[in-house]
């Protein structure tokens, strides 16, 4: 783009730039360029908008960022309603259901069917007219619902307008607005950080962030969006569940990816072994799988229960939630000095791994659930999400159970904590606190961070206890001849370890700026910056009111920050790494194209990089990494442990490496 072109052309060629973009990220799952790239183009819109405000569009993607503040939610009242389901909780009761189907219809009932998985979000109704997003109504009762349409304009899978010529005069359409789990973990991170509630799981925080009455709160929650079902058009034919999915992909919807069309139940029964394995991969919290009737015709003859349709069910995974006792509370002391408290539980397998220890969050979270020591208790683990307590079982008491009291001083220092007022985090404000001090080294080198492997819990705890690290620059300090006389630590381990701290000093900025352990600071926020700042010196002298106007960042986060570089102690540090010669190189943010055309399937576990690592890199270098084998599949990366998809990749003649393998693809001297 030259800025020759008019601002009027600027704009709109920006816009086009943007609604693409989204489309192929939520829609195609196969975005074209990165998150900084986006918003660096976001931003470019926003300030030619702002010179330029007669040429502002209602479905401009800038007018996701959140409108004015509501004083609350309208209700409206369906004609037809949004239904529920029926539940299958087995594959017993799964025949059942499709067996009863074909007594009701006939043979007919033998007939095809879409699988979905079910996402465990919030059901929303959404109306176009002529291609514009009108209103967005919750579920509701089924027949009321709410009217949230300033906080569903925000999320960025719902498009504003349809895409193409000609969108109809009249569409609804229902699905389910939901998140990542990632994105769940980093923003209940954020919120225990910052002494505020936290969400029990990502479908309670999705039905918070829809009801906030400031839609600027609900832009900052990473939403997303699935279709699933079909309410209704005027313009356009559509005979089949199937023929939807496609219809809504074409207009810029999103639906789910994991979707599938089965021609018979042993299809069906295929389909939902094969999603239930990949269940762990899959980055949002799904349920089950939901079976439908895939003619609409055939829909029709096998109509309605009360509130549920004939021709569809719910199939059920198993539970995530088992029952176990509370042995204790401990209380862990983070990065930040916040208090945990922390259940010690009768070990439980819970969905395969077993479980010992569950996040109670904070003291009002105890008191909010009621749990007492000695509790039996559900625990519930969803995928990475990290295990935690949902509700005690009062029933099964037997009168010696007790409460839990914070402590009044720090576990580790002594030191009397602090609870602010209006915030649930109890804190112990002594930066020196040993726990502190040692949580901090151990973020600063960990994987995400600068990756010092060898450097992990246990040493950084002994080399705290011996006080030969009390920061982050320490670490370059070290000497062989100061780590051999600690205990357990051999020689070639002592070695290894001083290279690996050697090769630390070349990292990438995000990573530097995340290892910092400034409060509020994810990794994914460290990017943003990082897409915004070249050098680690530019964001130290940035201005406050500057990082707190990048998208993505804002204004509690620019605080932590201006705090964080205002410490003398921290600028300290900071000035003795540049010393050791850390500097954090930029990385380049649009992708290199050394993989494309070549689609990546990884199964099992990896040694050397996790799974979200490895499919960072394939993506970084053009490539694609998806969750099935097919024909299409150019390698399959098999791991530890490796299942059906490596059974599956011999059988279509896929080409199988191992980890060492991808890692030389990669050219990554590891
Ligand atoms: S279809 C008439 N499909 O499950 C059919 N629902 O228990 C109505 N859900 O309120 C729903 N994923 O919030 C359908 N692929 C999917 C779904 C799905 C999640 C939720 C939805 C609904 C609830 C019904």
């Amino acid at each position: 783009m030259t800025s020759r072109r008019s601002p009027k052309q600027q704009i709109e060629e920006l816009r086009e730039q943007l609604h693409r973009h989204n489309y192929r990220y939520y829609v195609l799952s196969d975005p074209l360029v990165s998150d900084a790239e986006y918003d660096r183009l976001l931003r470019r819109l926003i300030e030619l908008e702002a010179d330029h405000p007669e040429f502002v569009t209602d479905d401009s993607p800038t007018q996701k960022v959140g409108a004015a503040p509501q004083t609350g939610f309208d209700v409206i009242k369906r004609e037809k309603p949004m239904l529920s389901l029926e539940n299958a909780m087995d594959r017993e009761e799964f025949v059942e259901w499709s067996e009863r189907l074909v007594r009701e219809v006939g043979e007919e009932g033998r007939t095809d069917f879409v699988c979905e998985p079910k996402i465990d979000g919030v059901a929303v109704e959404l109306l176009y007219r002529d291609g514009a997003l009108v209103q967005a109504a919750t579920r509701g009762d089924g027949t009321n619902g709410e009217v949230v349409t300033e906080n569903a304009r925000t999320v960025r899978a719902i498009p504003l307008r349809l895409r193409g010529e000609n969108p109809p005069a009249y569409l609804n359409v229902r699905g389910e607005v939901y998140m990542h789990k990632k994105d769940f973990d980093e923003l209940n991170r954020r919120q225990e950080e910052a002494g505020e509630k936290v969400y029990a799981n990502p479908r309670n925080l999705t039905a918070g962030s829809l009801k906030q009455l400031d839609p600027k709160i609900t832009a900052s929650r990473h939403l997303r969006f699935a279709a699933y079902g079909f309410g209704g058009a005027e313009g356009v034919e559509i005979e089949s569940q199937w023929q939807f999915l496609e219809a809504v992909r074409e207009w810029g919807l999103p639906c789910s990816p994991h979707a599938g069309r089965c021609k018979d139940i042993d299809a069906v029964i295929r389909f939902y072994e094969r999603v239930l394995e990949e269940r762990g991969d899959i980055p949002l919290e799904i349920d089950g799988i939901v079976v439908k009737v895939n003619a609409f015709t055939l829909q029709e003859k096998a109509g309605f229960r009360a509130r549920s349709p004939k021709w569809a069910v719910a199939w059920k995974f198993p539970s995530q939630e088992e029952r176990t006792r509370i042995l204790d509370i401990d209380v862990q002391v983070g990065r930040t000095g916040t208090l945990t408290p922390v259940a010690r539980l009768q070990p439980v397998k819970v969905g395969g791994v077993t479980v010992s220890n569950a996040t109670l969050h904070n003291e009002d979270e105890i008191k909010k659930k009621g749990v007492l020591i000695g509790d039996w208790v559900f625990v519930r683990r969803a995928g990475d999400v990290i295990p935690e307590v949902v509700a005690p079982i009062p029933d099964l008491r037997d009168g010696n159970e007790k409460p839990f009291r914070m402590p009044k001083k720090c576990p580790v220092c002594r030191t009397l904590v602090v609870r602010v007022e209006g915030e649930a985090a109890t804190r112990c404000p002594n930066v020196e606190c040993d726990a502190q001090v040692k949580e901090r080294i151990r973020h600063f080198a960990s994987r995400e961070a600068l990756d010092i492997e060898g450097l992990g819990e246990k040493l950084v705890v002994q080399l705290v206890d011996h006080k030969l690290l009390r920061n982050a620059a320490d670490i370059y300090d070290l000497t062989l001849e100061s780590l051999l006389p600690l205990e357990r630590m051999a020689e070639k381990s002592a070695e290894n370890l001083i290279t690996n701290i050697k090769e630390s000093k070349e990292t990438t900025l995000p990573r530097l700026i995340f290892a910092l352990g400034i409060r509020n600071v994810g990794i994914t926020v460290a990017e943003t910056l990082a897409a915004h700042y070249a050098t680690i010196d530019e964001l130290v002298r940035a201005k406050q009111e500057e990082i707190a106007g990048i998208y993505g960042v804002g204004p509690v986060i620019a605080a932590e920050i201006a705090r964080f570089f205002a410490d003398p102690r921290n600028r300290r540090v900071m000035k003795r790494l540049a010393e050791s010669g850390i500097r954090g190189r930029a990385v380049a943010l649009v992708s290199s194209k050394e993989l494309q055309g070549k689609t990546f399937v990884f199964t099992g576990t990896m040694v050397r990089v996790s799974r979200e690592q490895a499919e960072a890199e394939v993506k970084k270098r053009g490539g694609k990494a998806v969750k099935s084998v097919s024909s299409k599949t150019t390698y399959v990366v098999a791991g530890e442990k490796a299942g059906a998809k490596l059974a599956r990749a011999e059988k279509l003649g896929v080409e199988v490496i191992d980890e060492e393998a991808f890692l030389r693809i990669l050219g990554e001297e590891q």
